[in-house]
């Protein structure tokens, strides 16, 4: 019978792709990579290689290696595949826009006036790499005039120019849903519900979140002129940042996170108080629903976000497992008059995006929704030259068995040592006895009991996929 232990390795195996060879990719602290003595060989012969490239990821961004790249998508496919049950279709728009797209977000925020990458193209317009996708989805909305209601998910990268640092990247990722057409207070706490239980569904636990109504146009001058007054009697008081703030938008001076602004902000009047009685049933239909789904909020009357386009229902969810002020693993809220500013019919509208590299960030902390510790099912070991290798693997993956396979025809025990490091459960080896009598051994390579068993070639798939339930 054939074995591992037959002949010597012929060389070691180079890891130039696995997560051990990611040096300083992960901002998380907690985050354990397991690493072999193999591992630690690969890894010096890639880092030697690389020590100096000429080129390197711009400050900010970073690559996402095989191993967390797939988590990454493994997490989007969750998503979508929630959003899709909810009703919500896939939608996909271009990561550059008109720079008019965006300047409706708001001239106050940062996101517009300092973060934007925008630019301007050979045919003289001007463009911006999208920092946000709610604008890019109200902006086709309008543009197609799709039945309402419209409900949608997204995911993909956003551009800002942010001060990088931990979990803040000036590209990353993220997912969301937005959906045009309804004020049901329904279809806000069906939203929040549906974010809500993502993070479950990942095992998050430690997510907190906080709502807020910032009211409408019917009730939010009132406030608007109270809160103005307000920081104007305390003017002195406020940081400078906050005093500029204030002539352009006061309701922003809420989201200042300087300490010399926070006893002024603890003390302003809050929006909750000047609803109207529309608003503020509206705000008492979403809890009541939030209520009848067991979803636990805070009401953060301060809640007022980074982007200008929110009315009513507001909403942020927190990480206590991250620290700091990059805690804040998704939001979202309602836009009523977004679809309008754009050029299209008044139609209102909410939404939410969840930043990925956050969540990830986060359920590293929490020791939840690791990556996949393999890519593959079955390891196929070919001592015959490599040909019967490329057979196999052909006829298992086209029978949705995934697949990999040793190279440069090594020795035996070097396929194993690198099937091991696959982490595929199962390698099937074949060598010339096998050929001839048309059989071909299955092994297991996990557990302390490793079984070896010869099945004919006939069987294989069916042999395996038993192994693989
Ligand atoms: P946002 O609060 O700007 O909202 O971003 C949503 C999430 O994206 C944040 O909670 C955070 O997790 C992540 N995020 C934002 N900036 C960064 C960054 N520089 N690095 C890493 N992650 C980041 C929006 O984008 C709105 N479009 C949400 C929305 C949808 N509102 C209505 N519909």
């Amino acid at each position: 019978m054939l074995g591992p232990e037959q002949d010597a390795p012929s060389f070691v195996h180079a890891d130039w792709g696995g997560s051990a060879c990611d040096i300083g990719l992960y901002s998380s602290r907690k985050r354990h990579v397991r690493e072999s003595p193999a591992d630690r060989s690969g890894c010096q012969l890639a880092f030697q290689a690389v020590a100096k490239p000429t080129f390197k990821t711009p400050k900010g961004t970073r690559d996402i290696l095989p191993g967390e790249a797939d988590r990454q998508r493994a997490l989007v496919n969750t998503f979508g595949e929630a959003a899709r049950r909810a009703g919500y279709g896939h939608v996909m728009t271009p990561m550059f826009e008109d720079l008019g797209v965006f300047k409706r977000l708001g001239e106050a925020t940062d996101v517009v006036t300092k973060e934007m990458y925008d630019f301007e193209a050979k045919d003289g317009k001007r463009y911006a790499l999208r920092p946000e996708l709610t604008a890019s989805v109200v902006r086709a909305f309008v543009q197609h005039r799709p039945l309402i209601p419209w409900k949608v998910w997204y995911e993909g990268p956003q551009f800002r120019y942010e001060r990088p640092q931990a979990g803040r990247y000036r590209q990353f990722s993220q997912v969301g849903v937005e959906a045009l057409g309804t004020d049901d207070p329904a279809i806000d706490a069906e939203i929040i519900a549906l974010a809500w239980d993502f993070y479950a569904t990942l095992g998050l636990r430690q997510v907190t979140l906080m709502l807020n109504s910032l009211g409408d146009a019917t009730c939010r001058p009132a406030y608007l002129d109270a809160l103005t007054a307000y920081f104007n009697d305390n003017l002195s008081l406020l940081s400078e940042q906050s005093q500029y703030t204030l002539q352009v938008n006061p309701l922003r001076v809420l989201d200042s996170k300087r300490p010399e602004d926070q006893a002024v902000i603890d003390a302003a009047p809050i929006m909750v108080d000047f609803l109207s009685p529309e608003t503020g049933e509206h705000f008492a239909g979403v809890r009541r629903v939030l209520d009848r789904l067991e979803i636990p909020y805070d009401i953060s009357p301060r809640l007022v976000r980074g982007l200008d386009y929110y009315t009513r229902t507001t909403f942020e969810f927190t990480s206590t497992a991250l620290q700091g002020s990059q805690n804040a693993i998704g939001g979202g809220g309602r836009y009523d008059g977004l679809a309008a500013d754009l050029g299209g019919p008044a139609t209102p509208g909410i939404g939410f995006a969840l930043g990925v590299d956050r969540i990830l960030i986060a359920c590293d902390e929490e020791g939840v929704f690791g990556a996949p510790s393999s890519l593959v099912d079955v390891f196929i070991i070919d001592v015959t030259g490599g040909d019967e290798a490329a057979v196999i693997g052909s006829q298992l993956q086209t029978a949705g068995i995934a697949t990999d396979r040793a190279y440069d025809a090594r020795s035996m025990r070097a396929q194993f040592k690198v099937a091991d490091k696959s982490g595929a459960p199962i390698a099937i080896v074949i060598g010339e006895d096998e050929l001839a009598a048309g059989t071909i051994q299955i092994r297991t390579l996990q557990g302390e009991e490793r079984e070896q068993t010869s099945v004919a070639r006939t069987t294989l798939i069916e042999e395996l996929k038993k192994r693989l339930t």
